[in-house]
């Protein structure tokens, strides 16, 4: 949850930490610090709260340094909690993106050898068990240490005993180093960090350990052994990480949704009924013969899990269940030979669907990644990986990773359909043309962007209650529109199966509270979301319902009507999300909230 940078061999170390790690923000965003090994020695400097602090503060000049922002798991957001952290003698400087899980342990050791600890966090003690196994090699000393440490780490070390180098070592915890030319090498917790410099990356495995100086990197593996990591060439380009002129980048990913989508699909709607584009070792015949899918996620990703349940069910007639990874990880055993576990992550390093993942193996699932991240942790552990197509998502909020999702659950639907025989050859082409039409209805609903966007700010106002309501993909739906609007703007919203209101939420309800209902035409829950809405108007509930534009009967029983172009029922959840997070983020810039970073979250739940 946080974001680390090493630089070796630049011209201004302190600039190029900088700016990288204003790019990692959206990692973790309550403290920031550098440390760069200058003609004087190791200078450290940190600040509390964004990189903007830091960066107004004299750097220091030097070749080689390492920078951190931070998400705080231990100890507050101070200037002496910051990272990074230092030994006894000033001269190991650490930072560290994970959890050490037995600092406490290892600290009394170290207090009892005289080691003064300055801060309350659990990084502190891998500097010090450095400074204690310091024999000249710095990266031998890292090696040593992290025989003694268990948890979690991405980290980086300097020492200005061996002040031409930076050693960093990977364990569960994302790094990945970009080769840029001159042969010089840029370590940092993701790749946005590292697309001003190159788009040729290694990502490194757990037990990597890597030493970067000027001339480069020497790659190691988890027995020490040097190692050649597979270099890929990402096709995001820096711009792409960047906000191209919208005022933020949740507004720039919201408006990237119909693009993200053609991207989505390019290529496979073809392969429908012949093969599901999966990279790995997970073949086609592991997909077909599932009996069963458990989809697994958290936050967002499990909300579109939770709309996947109705596509899969509907369009291939297998049983799906949307279960919370961080739940899942404590299952109780039972066997699960004939379940494909789909695991969907935007990150793909959110810890809890990392350990779901390894839960579901142990269980004998197959395993499936969808992910937008390409070369993360969950792509790379899982059997197959589905890649959302997605591009860069630097806001916290998520928006068109989700439509992705939702979009790759489409895919694989119709996929299953066709060839477990549910779907007419008829019926699946008209569904393959509709999924292959979503683009242009995203983009129909963008075109009118500041209608609803007006809509949004209007209709919440000053409330500091809201509820979403939808059945069936649209429980999903309802529940991923309430998280938008919460995580941004602060408002207590919660999103209901609308026919779960009268038995108990609707006590809740009070004159003039904001309700959005989400109405799919032609839908069989239509006439039961109608009577619900009218169920919430009796109470003086206010009602602004989402519905297609063909839909006539609707403005009867709603308050008020936003349209969104006409789609089938199980299509409707994509054009209905770009208003739901149209209007959300208007709520949240109406009120000045920081969009990008909502306050105490961050992009990718690296602990559990
Ligand atoms: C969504 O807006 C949030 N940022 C959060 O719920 C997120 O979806 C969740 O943490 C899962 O992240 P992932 O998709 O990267 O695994």
């Amino acid at each position: 949850m946080c974001g680390i940078i090493g630089v070796a061999g630049m011209p201004d170390a302190a600039k190029v930490i900088l700016s990288g790690l204003e790019r990692l923000e959206y990692r973790g965003y309550d403290s920031a610090g550098l440390a760069v090994l200058t003609r004087e020695g190791l200078r450290v400097q940190r600040a509390v709260g964004a990189v903007k602090n830091l960066a107004d503060m004299d750097s220091p000049k030097g070749h080689v340094g390492i920078g951190h922002t931070r998400w705080a798991t231990h100890g507050a957001p101070t200037t002496w909690n910051a990272h990074p952290h230092t030994d006894c003698r000033e001269k190991v400087a650490v930072v560290h993106n994970g959890i050490i899980d037995n600092y406490l342990e290892l600290r009394q050791k170290l207090e009892a050898n005289g080691h003064s600890f300055r801060s309350e966090t659990d990084t502190e003690v891998l500097a010090h068990l450095i400074e204690e196994h310091f024999h000249g090699d710095l990266a031998e000393a890292v090696r040593s240490t992290l025989k003694l440490v268990e948890g979690t780490y991405g980290l980086a070390v300097v020492s200005a005993d061996n002040p031409d180098r930076i050693v960093a070592a990977r364990m569960k915890s994302p790094l990945v180093v970009g080769l840029a030319e001159g042969g010089r090498a840029i370590l940092a917790s993701d790749v946005t960090a590292l697309l001003e410099h190159t788009n040729k990356v290694v990502f490194l495995d757990d037990g990597d350990l890597v030493v970067i100086t000027p001339e480069g990197m020497k790659h190691f593996d988890a027995a020490g052994k040097p190692k050649t990591g597979v270099v890929h060439e990402l096709k995001w380009s820096r711009e792409a990480a960047e906000r191209g002129g919208f005022e933020h980048f949740m507004l720039k990913e919201i408006h990237e949704i119909p693009e993200a989508l053609h991207e989505l699909l390019r290529g496979r709607t073809q392969m429908i009924g012949k093969r599901f584009d999966v990279e790995g070792a997970l073949t086609e015949e592991n997909i077909r013969t599932a009996k069963r899918i458990v989809v697994l996620a958290c936050g967002t990703s499990n909300y579109a899990g939770m709309v996947a349940k109705s596509i899969l069910e509907t369009f291939a007639g297998i049983p799906v269940e949307a279960y919370l990874a961080s739940e899942f990880r404590y299952a109780p055993a039972m066997s699960q030979s004939d379940t494909l576990a789909v695991l969907v992550s935007q990150s793909g390093e959110t810890a809890d669907t990392l350990e779901a993942l390894r839960r579901a193996r142990e269980l004998g699932c197959r395993t499936l990644a969808f992910v937008n991240v390409v070369g993360s942790s969950l792509a790379r552990e899982a059997e197959g990986v589905f890649y959302l197509r997605a591009g860069p998502e630097i806001g916290v909020a998520s928006t068109k990773a989700f439509v992705n999702m939702v979009g790759g659950f489409y895919l694989l639907g119709l996929h299953l359909g066709e060839v477990r025989g549910r779907l007419t050859p008829a019926r699946s082409q008209s569904l393959v043309a509709e999924l292959r039409g979503l683009p242009r209805l995203a983009d129909q609903v963008l075109r009118k962007a500041d209608e609803v966007r007006a809509v949004g700010r209007e209709f919440f106002g000053e409330h500091q209650h809201a509820f979403y309501l939808g059945r069936q993909a649209c429980y999903g739906l309802a529940l991923e529109g309430a998280l938008k609007l919460k995580e941004i703007s602060y408002i207590h919203a919660e999103g209901y199966a609308a026919g779960e209101l009268k038995h108990g939420p609707l006590a809740l309800l009070e004159p003039g509270i904001p309700i959005v209902a989400l109405v799919p035409d032609n839908d069989q829950t239509r006439a039961v979301m109608l009577s619900n809405i009218g169920e919430c108007r009796a109470r003086g509930a206010k009602v602004l319902a989402i519905a297609a534009e063909s839909d006539s009967g609707i403005a009867k029983t709603a308050d008020q009507v936003l349209r969104i172009p006409k789609a089938d029922p199980l299509f409707y959840p994509v054009p209905a999300a770009v208003a739901l997070y149209l209007m959300a983020y208007e709520v949240a810039k109406a009120r000045g909230c920081s969009i990008d970073k909502p306050r105490n979250l961050a992009k990718s739940v690296t602990v559990e």
